[in-house]
């Protein structure tokens, strides 16, 4: 579903290098972070993860990146709460242009705050309300190229201009859906929404 559809956003570009370290003593200088796939067997010992560069002047290829680092952040792991979390960091981190990104939980029937990246939120979302509620109703993605002209707009930070909402499913169960907001107008296109589906697929599909 794209509400009030436009033309395409332009492509950003974020090239920043960002490696965490849980414990960042035992990180020897030079020393490369675990690999992708081998982040759940290390997550135990130092909690590191190497976020690798997102060049999103392709956004295909880019979200194709993004789902791989996805995989193997969630893989293993059932927990919902853990996944959004990390889910919601790798977001923030590659994507160029947000002022929030997480999740919002459907629980006994309406949305809660979930894990997010951004300033603080508004907490709960009656379904067929605001942007989210309208995703999890429905059950598909919501595109808003300019949010001051969605009816019913939760403004939960001022700066935001566009949003995309996706609804995270799983076996035909709504978990919740997936937020991001940005300060730009039109911030979010078709590719993005392609790419951002997948990602909400490998989310709810990772989690219990
Ligand atoms: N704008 C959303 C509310 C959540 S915040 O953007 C984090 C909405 O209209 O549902």
């Amino acid at each position: 579903m794209t509400f009030f559809p436009r033309s395409s956003s332009r492509g950003g570009l974020r090239m920043a290098r960002k490696v965490f370290a849980g414990d960042t003593t035992r990180r020897k200088p030079g020393h490369r972070a675990f690999a992708m796939d081998g982040m759940r067997a290390a997550s135990h010992i130092a909690g590191m993860f190497d976020l690798k560069q997102v060049d999103f002047a392709d956004k295909t290829t880019a979200y194709a990146e993004l789902e791989k680092q996805l995989r193997s952040l969630v893989h293993g792991e059932p927990d919902f709460i853990a996944n959004c979390a990390n889910a919601a960091a790798l977001l923030w981190h590659s994507l160029p242009d947000l002022n929030w990104a997480g999740v919002y939980r459907l629980v006994d029937g309406e949305l809660v705050l979930g894990p997010f990246q951004g300033k603080p939120a508004c907490v709960r979302i009656k379904l067929g309300k605001g942007v989210c509620g309208t995703a999890a109703a429905t059950r598909q993605t919501v595109l808003v190229p300019n949010v001051h002209e969605f009816p019913g707009h939760i403004a939960c930070d001022a700066a935001s201009n566009s949003e995309i909402v996706v609804p995270l499913v799983k076996h035909s169960r709504l978990l919740g859906v997936l937020d991001l907001d940005s300060p730009r107008f039109n911030r979010f296109d078709a590719a993005d929404q392609a790419g951002l589906e997948k990602l909400a697929a490998v989310l709810a599909a990772a989690s219990a």
